[in-house]
């Protein structure tokens, strides 16, 4: 029997980086997304002699042993599995690909093995492969709080798509993976950056401010606290010893074109991850003139214009 589950990247608001626990990926802090549609991972599993993961068609090298020790982690018995995984977007460029495919996986081996998982245990599962993976189990606007343990750090959906159909611009600044994984980086970040306290502490006002915007629908309100959430980020990851620059000269140019935009009477604020891409977040009224004037800009090599969408769910195989 083959299952198949399709997940959707989700770009987070308030951001997460840092972990308090290793062995079950826990978040040193609670983060806020949106995710995306048209992005999409597609995983298709099924029982099999021995373990095998294809990534885009390709054997899965490293990401495989990832994957395998991730199910062997949090399930306490399954079978060899054949893993077929495909994205239609770049993988690992900052474009938030481990979200959707862990959180593709999550969903299918829980058919699969007829484990009978609700979303909590879905996004539990996810989150252990990968911190923002917990978050696109579900659709539209998705608030991760801390628990008390592992298991009850989940996310949990605020607003549907639907009810507040932002679109999300998002400028490719350089294609190509990214120079030090999340993992890496946010451990970095954890050990060496004399910002990185400071950083975990004011992320819970930050999510509350965020969670009242989106309640209310004030557009001005949630770019102010999502454009200081990212830069604070930024600032802890260039304070981290060696420093994590991802940022480059012309993600900068983008994030003071959508300022000066917004200035103009735009609505739209940027977010960037652990890569060079620039994510705008924009109503939809003001998306046209966004992807006009950023695909003017010299370091601007792709431009891709996507709105929200569904969590992660099963399909046909
Ligand atoms: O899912 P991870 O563990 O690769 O972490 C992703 C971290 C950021 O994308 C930089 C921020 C976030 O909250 O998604």
């Amino acid at each position: 029997m083959q299952i198949c589950a399709r997940a959707h990247p989700n770009i987070a608001l308030i951001k997460y980086w840092g972990k308090s626990d290793l062995a079950t990926n826990l978040p040193s802090a609670g983060s806020l997304s949106v995710t995306l549609d048209t992005f999409t991972t597609e995983t298709t599993v099924e029982e099999a002699a021995s373990d095998q993961l294809l990534l885009n068609g390709e054997p899965g090298g490293g990401q495989a042993d990832r994957v395998f020790r991730w199910l062997d982690a949090c399930l306490t018995q399954r079978p060899p599995l054949h893993i077929d995984t495909r994205n239609n977007f770049p993988t690992a460029a900052g474009l938030a690909s481990s979200a959707s495919g862990f959180a593709a996986l999550a969903v299918a081996v829980d058919a699969l093995l007829e484990l009978g998982m609700s979303d909590a245990q879905l996004s539990v599962l996810a989150r252990r492969g990968s911190g923002s993976a917990a978050r696109s189990i579900f659709g539209g606007f998705v608030r991760l709080d801390l628990g008390t343990d592992s298991n009850s750090t989940v996310a949990a959906p605020l607003l549907d798509a639907a009810q507040w159909p932002l679109e999300v611009v998002i400028a490719v600044t350089q294609s190509g993976p990214k120079e030090t994984s999340s993992g890496e980086g946010m451990e970095r970040s954890r050990k060496t950056s004399p910002l990185y306290q400071a950083w975990t502490e004011c992320v819970a006002a930050d999510l509350e401010t965020a969670r009242a915007a989106i309640e209310q629908r004030d557009f001005a309100a949630l770019a102010a606290v999502s454009e200081a959430s990212f830069l604070a980020m930024h600032a802890v990851m260039i304070s981290s010893r060696p420093g994590l620059l991802y940022m480059k000269p012309a993600s900068l140019a983008a994030i003071q074109r959508v300022r000066e935009l917004r200035r103009d009477g735009l609505a739209a604020f940027c977010t960037m991850d652990a890569g060079p891409q620039v994510k705008v977040i924009c109503l939809p009224e003001s998306a046209d003139d966004v992807a006009a004037a950023l695909r003017e800009l010299p370091g601007v090599v792709e431009l891709h214009r996507v709105g929200l969408g569904r969590g992660a769910h099963l399909v046909p195989a």
